[in-house]
């Protein structure tokens, strides 16, 4: 569980609700494990749930993530997916890749996931096809970024994700951390342009660290 001046909720709820939160999957638990001494930031469990439960509900077959990290996330996501579905997803750091790649093996999932090395502007732009859902985890300042590129590679009714809208409750209130005060900015400036975003209905929902949610609207006609 996280310190308190981080959560959204209060220490007792917050603990409750972790006390609900169902077990893992061994590899889920591992690499939280594995995440835990590198020190390699991950979604929160629930973020993953979440992630799991919009593969199922909107019935996702192809997932874009940026932001690879050592395959947590990817993980929930590709557990989800059918047998047929797709995870592409983007990360610039090679080792975490390569740990990602071998959890993706040890879940069982490495046949529907594909790892790209690179900075997740340049990579979007080289890739083609369409998709049901968007993943947005990698560097706060590109936000706006990945979603201009990757916005109209999402089918119409496809969803957009993005973790850590609250950063650790630095974007409603006062950076406490130094060396986050540029992604910080970034972040209030990308929130109000998010949520106002004339293709999406989109909100940010008080779990995790601040999980943004949107669904892509028809386009005007
Ligand atoms: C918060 S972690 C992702 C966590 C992962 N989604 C999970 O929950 O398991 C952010 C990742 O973004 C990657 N990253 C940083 N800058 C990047 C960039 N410009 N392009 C692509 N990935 C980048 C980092 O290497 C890091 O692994």
């Amino acid at each position: 569980m996280k310190a308190a001046p981080d959560r959204i909720l209060r220490t007792a709820q917050a603990a409750y609700l972790d006390r609900l939160l169902p077990p893992r999957s061994d590899v889920l638990a591992q690499i939280e494990r594995e995440a835990k001494r590198a020190k390699v930031p991950i979604v929160d469990p629930e973020v993953g749930l979440f992630l799991d439960q919009v593969v199922r509900a909107c019935g996702v077959r192809r997932a874009l993530e940026v932001g690879t990290a050592i395959g947590y996330s990817g993980t929930w996501i590709a557990s989800a997916l059918p047998s047929d579905g797709r995870l592409v997803t983007i990360d610039v750091d090679p080792d975490r890749v390569a740990t990602a790649k071998r959890h993706f093996a040890e879940a069982g999932v490495a046949d529907k996931v594909e790892c790209l090395l690179g900075p997740g502007l340049d990579v979007l732009r080289g890739i083609e096809g369409s998709f049901d859902l968007l993943f947005l985890d990698a560097l706060k300042e590109e936000y706006r970024g990945y979603l201009l590129i990757a916005l109209p590679k999402l089918r119409v009714g496809g969803v957009v994700v993005c973790d850590n809208l609250l950063w650790g409750g630095q974007v409603a209130e006062k950076v406490r951390k130094k060396d986050e005060a540029a992604s910080t900015e970034a972040l209030r400036q990308f929130n109000p342009w998010f949520l106002e975003h004339p293709q999406l209905r989109a909100q940010i929902l008080p779990l995790g660290d601040g999980t943004g949610f949107a669904v892509k609207l028809a386009a005007a006609p």
